[in-house]
């Protein structure tokens, strides 16, 4: 069992990802920025843009795995905390020697030449996709270094940040499109985690895509997980394509991670099956 730092433990996939770590034995520390959650294991208040601030924390806990997922497509100041926040962790991974974990997306792509293999080079098309292709070539500075690129992660207990934010537009009779022509791999979070705890025990390095087996559009995404949740109203929801803004279909290869990881990955209706 393994001394870990989890940064953004308060993050959606966080907060499944500290108390399954806890569960499996791990001595858990976290971080949170501005929502404290209430969880097992030791969070830590912290502006991962503040560079002292992080190398303080390092330093003084000296985890022996550090799982780097603070930075989403979520907040006000985004790019900086993605490009920020992963430098100074590196940074500070790289002078003490410790294994770090990133959380990466298929949003660094274009979506114009699926499947991506791991060695597909970003071609990303917004600002969010810029930032974390620029943190991954930040990681790979770092040899003892794993970067995970994941794709619309879901839960069957708690809502995900997609639907959420449907049900609530929904909810208030505001128009929602869901996208026919972006084509996604949605990764359950429990598989996601204990993947991402199988990598912090093994030794593999480099870029791992780690995500459902099942591609489909975010449109059926969406209308799935919609139907699982029990929403309605829906005569505000219509279906149709998105432009070039967004990126279009990023559908995983994952011939590697089902080589590397002993983790199933099941695609969206496995999931649901399972939880009927
Ligand atoms: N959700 C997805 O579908 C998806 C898909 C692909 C990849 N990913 C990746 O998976 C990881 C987790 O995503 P998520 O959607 O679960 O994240 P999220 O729920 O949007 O949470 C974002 C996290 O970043 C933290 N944060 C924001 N500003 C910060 C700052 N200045 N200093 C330190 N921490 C700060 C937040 O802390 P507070 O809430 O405490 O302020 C929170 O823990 C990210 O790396 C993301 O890129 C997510």
């Amino acid at each position: 069992m393994s001394r870990l730092l989890i940064t953004g433990g308060s993050s959606y996939l966080g907060q499944h990802l500290v108390p399954l770590a806890v569960a499996a034995g791990h001595m858990v520390e976290y971080t949170y920025h501005q929502n404290q959650p209430i969880m097992p294991g030791t969070g830590h208040q912290l502006d991962i843009r503040d560079e002292t601030a992080v190398h303080s924390l390092i330093h003084a806990h000296q985890p022996e795995i550090i799982l780097h997922l603070a930075g989403s497509n979520r907040g006000s100041d985004m790019a900086a905390v993605i490009r920020q926040g992963t430098s100074h962790v590196l940074w500070a991974a790289h002078e003490l020697g410790i294994r770090l974990i990133h959380l990466s997306t298929d949003s660094i792509f274009a979506g114009d030449a699926a499947p991506y293999d791991e060695t597909a080079v970003p071609t990303p098309v917004n600002a969010y996709g810029r930032a974390k292709a620029d943190a991954e070539a930040i990681v790979q500075q770092h040899p003892n270094s794993v970067i995970v690129r994941t794709s619309l992660i879901y839960g069957l207990a708690q809502m995900d940040h997609g639907t959420r934010w449907m049900a609530e537009a929904l909810a208030n009779g505001e128009p929602v499109t869901l996208f026919s022509n972006q084509i996604r791999n949605p990764v359950w979070v429990n598989s996601l985690c204990a993947a991402i705890l199988e990598l912090a025990d093994n030794s593999f390095t480099g870029i791992l895509n780690v995500a459902g087996q099942q591609a489909l559009s975010r449109a059926d995404f969406a209308l799935k997980l919609l139907d699982y949740w029990q929403i309605q109203p829906r005569h505000t929801l219509t279906v149709a394509p998105s432009d070039r803004r967004w990126p279009l279909n990023c559908e995983l290869d994952l011939r590697l991670s089902t080589a590397v990881l002993h983790t199933p990955l099941p695609g969206v209706d496995s999931v649901l099956s399972q939880a009927k």
